[in-house]
């Protein structure tokens, strides 16, 4: 069968397009123009759009990612969604009818791909009006739950009415707009438009859609001039392929690669998907570890592990946006050996380790000694990550720190994790995980050396603190100096423990 997708239920060949032709420019020269270019690199999210993803009990879920970044090759298969396929101009969608009527747009250039990610969020399956979630959990499910969410009477706008700065009265979650720019409207008619959104209708069809299962990833296999895109459907097809082809380009989430294949136009002569391989995409949660597939996004791993793990569930919602972190995973985070990726840090200070696959076999290297060198690591050309495997139990007082230019949507300057383990008073374990203060992401071990064993006071600390700004060797870049990297990791420790002061400790 030749390579194909559907868009907006209608089903297009994709052609010879190769690894190189992300789903952007492919809609883009079918005609669907709905869909924009701002930036190519995942930053404003005018490409956004839907993607039918699996969910949980052999359902699906509407899932926006941004286009600019992944290859059309790897939706063989599958099913998509553009601002084309929502409403008609005689009958708009209610994602569409609210901003027009709400005025969330005006030059629309960033519209198409707002109405994306709102309609992602609008079709969350748990999303709960707040209304309905005060119920309590025998309430009855309301259609018309959000009237709180309506046009406000009262002059105050519907911010009066929102739940908090992030949530809106329908339980919609602002962050599903963090990867969205609009230069023009101004973020609040857009906020209004998505707080006033009800609950899809029972007829309506891509809310029915979410009752059936994914489309399965399709075996592809398509070549072009600039070289070959490979889907294989199991493990070892991926790792025969790898030991045959060691400078294949393996593509989970495409969140690094796609920006690769825009800014620097990296080609590859071979291309191998790994993102949707079973095998690298369980969630175990056992009494002695957490093994989490390399291939899992992070949006999947932050339902799934639901907070269990207290340092990831503070790292997530720092981590990009919620475009982004639809399709990245950690297998990509630790597969760039970057020096500023954020799960390393985190995953440091959780005693991490990487399981790596190969055609001869498994094997376990411990986090702390992946990272060899700037973007080197002890992972072969012919090896991929099958999965990440934390210890339990959780240590139980953590943090994660990240230091950005923004809040949302960058990249950390300097990331700073703590997991500590207190007894009697005194620091029984700790450990430090640092990402931005050196050519490879690192483990403060002298800082860890000078708390363990040592009473947690203030005056261990601050003793403790002049040792961490002292560790690594942080470099000045457009992002931060030297001096400011070393001045955050000390005030990062001093922070943890104002946070963490055996008086707030008790208070706990
Ligand atoms: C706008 C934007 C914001 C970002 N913000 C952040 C941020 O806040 N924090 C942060 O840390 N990163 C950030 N990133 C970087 C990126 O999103 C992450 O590094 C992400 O985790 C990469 O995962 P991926 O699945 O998309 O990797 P891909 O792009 O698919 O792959 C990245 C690399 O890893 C390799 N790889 C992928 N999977 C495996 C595997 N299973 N085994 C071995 N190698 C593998 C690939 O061969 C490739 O070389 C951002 C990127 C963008 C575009
Ligand atoms: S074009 Fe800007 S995120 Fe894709
Ligand atoms: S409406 Fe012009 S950029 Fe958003």
């Amino acid at each position: 069968m030749e390579p194909g997708l559907t868009v907006n239920g209608r089903t297009r060949d994709l052609g010879d397009v190769g690894g190189h032709v992300t789903l952007l420019d492919w809609l883009r020269s079918t005609g669907l123009t709905g869909s924009k270019e701002g930036c190519a690199e995942g930053e404003c999210g005018a490409c956004a759009v839907l993607v039918n993803r699996p969910d949980a009990d052999d359902r699906s879920r509407w899932t926006a990612l941004n286009a600019c970044l992944v290859p059309a090759a790897s939706f063989d298969g599958q099913e998509v969604i553009t601002a084309e396929g929502f409403g008609t101009p005689e009958t708009l969608h209610p994602v569409q009818k609210e901003m027009a009527d709400r005025g969330g747009s005006q030059c629309g250039y960033c519209t198409p791909g707002f109405i994306c990610s709102i309609a992602g969020e609008y079709y969350r399956p748990d999303r709960t009006p707040i209304a309905q979630a005060d119920q309590g959990a025998g309430a009855e499910p309301s259609r018309d739950a959000t009237a709180a969410g309506r046009p406000d009477t009262n002059g105050q706008g519907d911010s009066a009415n929102a739940i908090d700065h992030e949530h809106g009265p329908n339980g919609f979650d602002l962050h599903a707009l963090s990867g969205n720019l609009c230069r023009c409207t101004g973020y609040r008619p857009i906020r209004d438009a998505a707080y006033a959104l009800g609950v899809p209708d029972e007829g309506d069809p891509l809310w029915a859609r979410r009752e059936q299962r994914s489309p399965a990833p399709f075996a592809t296999k398509i070549t072009s001039t600039y070289g070959a895109f490979v889907r294989p459907l199991q493990v070892s097809e991926a790792l025969d392929l790898l030991a045959n082809n060691p400078g294949a380009q393996l593509l989970a989430g495409s969140t690094d690669w796609g920006v690769e294949l825009n800014l620097r136009h990296a080609r590859a002569a071979l291309t191998i998907a790994v993102d949707r391989l079973d095998a690298l995409r369980g969630l175990e949660i056992g009494d002695s570890v957490i093994e989490i597939g390399a291939a899992l996004t992070l949006s999947e791993i932050e339902r799934g592990l639901a907070g269990r793990v207290p340092i990831l569930a503070e790292l997530f919602p720092q981590f990009a946006s919620r475009l982004i972190r639809n399709g990245a995973t950690l297998g990509g985070n630790l597969g760039t050996g970057s020096p500023i990726g954020d799960a390393a840090p985190a995953l440091l200070a959780l005693d991490a380790s990487v399981i790596l696959a190969s055609r001869s076999g498994e094997r376990e290297v411990a986090l702390a000694d992946y990272f060899t060198g700037y973007r080197q690591t002890r992972k072969r050309p012919d090896e991929l990550i099958k999965s990440i495997r934390v210890p339990r139990p959780i240590a139980p007082i953590s943090a994660f720190h990240k230091i950005a230019k923004r809040r949302f949507d960058d990249i950390s300057s300097v990331a700073i994790a703590f997991a500590l383990r207190l007894a009697d008073g005194t620091v029984e374990q700790v450990r430090i995980g640092l990402g931005g203060v050196a050519a490879l992401p690192l483990r403060a071990f002298a800082t860890e050396d000078a708390l363990t064993g040592q009473p947690w006071t203030q005056q261990t600390v601050r003793e403790a603190a002049d040792v961490l700004g002292a560790e690594g060797t942080p470099l000045s870049d457009h992002r931060a100096s030297a001096a400011y990297r070393a001045a955050t990791l000390r005030t990062s420790l001093l922070k943890f423990f104002a946070a963490n002061a055996p008086s707030a400790l008790q208070e706990v």
